[in-house]
């Protein structure tokens, strides 16, 4: 009491900063993670729509479309790496095992690397296309030129890395249910605003 008297009032409120809650993740993480999943299930089914489009402005439409997400997808992808820089994220539950840790951060290291393979193959395959990157709109320095088997390689690249991600995400699904199954809220509720 006698402390708090002597204190200039301001300087008490810097002296007793809000902790951060040290069992969720921040607004900010949470807020790039969910864009980041409703965005890439979105490319996941258009990208997978729209290669069965015949030729025409439908395609077209919705291949510009896909770009422009995907290039958002990275833009976060950059957010969220320089967020996980700065700041730890909340520890795991003493309860959980070492090798759903160990599972857990496998998980997470696949999808940084598969979210940066994903826009990056998508954006070369469309540099050697021959054809100017769009951002809605807006179109990219065009420093590539055509070149069939180039663009075909990292299509392919493309291909796969999306397979390998769906397979990432349904295990990740397949982790959260289990601790959904196990009533292990805290847990999942770490990512969840509320
Ligand atoms: C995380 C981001 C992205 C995801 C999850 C994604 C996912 C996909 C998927 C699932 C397909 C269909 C593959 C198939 O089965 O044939 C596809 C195709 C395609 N994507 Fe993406 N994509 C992303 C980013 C991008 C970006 C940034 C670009 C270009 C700027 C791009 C360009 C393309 C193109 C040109 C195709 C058609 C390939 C073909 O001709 O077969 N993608 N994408």
């Amino acid at each position: 009491m006698l402390r708090l008297m002597l204190v200039h009032p301001r300087a008490s409120y810097r002296a007793v900063p809000m902790p951060p809650n040290p069992e969720k993740y921040t607004r900010t993480a949470m807020l790039i993670h969910w864009l980041m999943a409703a965005l890439v299930l979105t490319l996941i089914g258009l990208g997978w729509y729209m290669v069965e489009l015949p030729q025409g402005p439908g395609r077209s439409y919705y291949f510009a479309l896909h770009k422009s997400l995907g290039l958002s997808v990275f833009a976060l992808l950059v957010l969220r790496i320089a967020w996980r820089f700065a700041h730890r994220p909340p520890a795991l539950p003493a309860s959980v095992p070492w090798w759903q840790r160990g599972m857990a951060h496998v998980v997470h290291l696949g999808f940084y690397a598969l979210l940066l393979v994903q826009p990056l193959s998508g954006y070369l395959s469309s540099s050697f296309s021959g054809y100017k990157t769009r951002w809605f709109g807006i179109p990219l320095p065009h420093w590539g030129w055509r070149d069939a088997p180039l663009n075909e390689l990292f299509t392919e690249i493309h291909v796969i890395s999306s397979i390998a991600l769906v397979v990432l995400i349904t295990t990740h699904l397949l982790g959260v249910l289990s601790h959904v199954c196990a009533g292990q809220w805290t847990l999942v509720r770490r990512m969840w605003p509320w």
